[in-house]
């Protein structure tokens, strides 16, 4: 562990930010254009990234899938439509403004967007270490307070541990993979989960003209996206939909659904009793899970058909089917489905088996368990997030612990997208800046 001469000679940091995606690149935005109003001053922080350089869902970068969001909504124009990290002056910097402007499609692919994230990460560098990965977050008690957090994290590349001490943490790890019951995956096996699909098809199945058998397990717009890319992309293979469901649901983005995300709308939720809350979720639950965007639903359909027309079906949806277990034998993964329709046990062979079962946000995190003792609790969701995305806490702590996109129960829909990132992060920007002055002549 690193030694406390280290820390000392580090400082204390304001705000230290664990993760640096989305939601933690637009809270970096906000301390960067949000300052102290008394002193004029940015808050001491420091982003926290275990990946070694900035990129997005790198395992699902499938060359031509666009963004499901209006770019618009990128890390700072809805918070600041003058910030210099907004979309359009990336464009301008990058030299593309007009020929972007004249695709008129403000979808760009997930490439572009990438690329967008990975600039802002660039123009914030001096406030990020990649490479270090969060283990925990522990309480540095003083006379019955616990005003600091000591966060312990380890250099990827060399191992070691370092500690380092913050006054508030962002935690913003993102969702992690999830699998059916009864599920695993063996590192390297032939089925993997949809996170790392582009790269493991590159690495596994380099061969595009080879007639592989793929399964595509899922009927969300991860299943969706490499159903239709392994169809286009592998002239030979043979690639089967196994989807829980009659057919790919659209995602319901229609006008007065999408108000759900304005921002208003985490107010009215937070407001509202559990159980109506609840209400106005399941009216809304199409918005984001199990769904996919229409325009590829009708693609897939289109491309379907004109194998029948050349008389080469090569891709098929089977419906109902509800995956069980999973067996590697080495040349082949088999697997198990229930077929819900017929009730009987259903059995695929594959080369390469995607399970496209989506993510899940855990907020009693590993990273917090340390911390746990001190921790509101919220019926069965875990920890209680207050509204300023704060989690509630025994009077004792005084250091903050806030969470981003772990809060969906209580926030809404907007949590685990892109969608308020900006308004969020300036939401705490704002509680951090005015708990400073609490604290500003406070030191170990
Ligand atoms: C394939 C895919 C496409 C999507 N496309 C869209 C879209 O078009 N529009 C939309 O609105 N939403 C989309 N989403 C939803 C998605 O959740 C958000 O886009 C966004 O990634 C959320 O940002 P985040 O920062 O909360 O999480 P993440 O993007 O997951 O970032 C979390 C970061 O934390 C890091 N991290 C994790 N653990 C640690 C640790 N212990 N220590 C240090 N660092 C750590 C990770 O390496 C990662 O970089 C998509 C999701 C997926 C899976
Ligand atoms: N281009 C993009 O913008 C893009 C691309 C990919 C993902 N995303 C986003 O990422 C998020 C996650 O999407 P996702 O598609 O990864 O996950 P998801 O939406 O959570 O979908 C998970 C899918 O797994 C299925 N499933 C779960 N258990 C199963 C089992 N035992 N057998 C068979 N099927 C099972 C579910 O079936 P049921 O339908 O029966 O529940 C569902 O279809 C969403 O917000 C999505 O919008 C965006």
């Amino acid at each position: 562990m690193m030694n406390e001469e280290r820390t000392r000679q580090d400082g204390i940091y304001d705000v230290i930010g664990i993760g640096f995606g989305p939601a933690n690149l637009a809270l970096g935005v906000a301390l960067e254009e949000m300052v102290d109003a008394r002193s004029g001053q940015a808050l001491r922080h420091l982003f926290l990234e275990s990946k070694p350089k900035p990129v997005w869902h790198p395992g699902m970068l499938i060359e031509d899938s666009q963004i499901q969001i209006s770019v618009l909504k990128d890390l700072a124009t809805i918070r600041n439509p003058q910030s210099r990290f907004t979309f359009l002056n990336y464009l301008k910097v990058k030299g593309r403004l007009f020929e972007f402007l004249n695709l008129r499609d403000l979808f760009p692919t997930r490439i572009e967007f990438n690329d967008y994230l990975s600039w802002v990460a660039g123009e914030l560098k001096d406030r990020v270490r990649f490479g270090q990965e969060v283990l925990t977050i522990l309480p540095v008690e003083r006379e019955g307070e616990v005003r600091l957090l000591r966060v312990v994290f380890r250099d990827i590349a060399s191992g070691d541990l370092q500690e380092l001490l913050a006054r508030n943490v962002v935690l913003a790890t993102g969702g992690v993979p999830r699998l059916p019951e009864g599920i695993e995956l063996q590192p390297g096996g032939r089925a993997f989960h949809s996170h790392e699909s582009m790269l493991r098809l590159k690495r596994d199945f380099p061969d595009r003209e080879a007639p592989y058998r793929f399964v595509v397990v899922g009927s969300g717009q991860s299943a969706a996206e490499l159903f239709y890319h392994l169809m286009c992309n592998y002239r030979s293979a043979d690639v089967t939909a196994a989807i829980r469901r009659f057919a790919y649901k659209p995602v319901d983005d229609s006008d007065f659904t999408n108000e759900i995300f304005f921002p208003e709308m985490v107010d009215f939720l937070y407001g509202l009793p559990e159980e109506k809350r609840r209400l106005v979720q399941d009216d809304c639950k199409d918005v984001n899970y199990a769904v996919v965007d229409l325009s590829l639903i009708r693609r897939i359909y289109k491309a379907m058909y004109q194998q029948k027309v050349v008389g080469e079906t090569r891709a098929r949806i089977c419906s109902y089917m509800h995956l069980e277990s999973l067996l590697e034998t080495g040349g082949a993964v088999i697997a198990r489905f229930r077929d819900l329709l017929h009730d009987r046990e259903v059995t695929m062979e594959a080369d390469g088996l995607i399970v496209c079962t989506g993510y899940t946000w855990r907020k009693q995190h590993p990273i917090l368990q340390d911390l746990a003792p001190f921790f509101q609790r919220d019926g069965k969701s875990g920890f209680k997030v207050e509204r300023n995305y704060r989690l509630a806490a025994d009077p004792k702590l005084t250091a903050g612990v806030f969470l981003q996109g772990f809060a969906e129960e209580t926030h809404g829909a907007s949590e685990t997208v892109l969608s308020l990132l900006p308004v969020r992060a300036g939401d705490i920007a704002r509680d951090l800046l005015s708990a400073r002055a609490a604290v500003e002549t406070y030191t170990i």
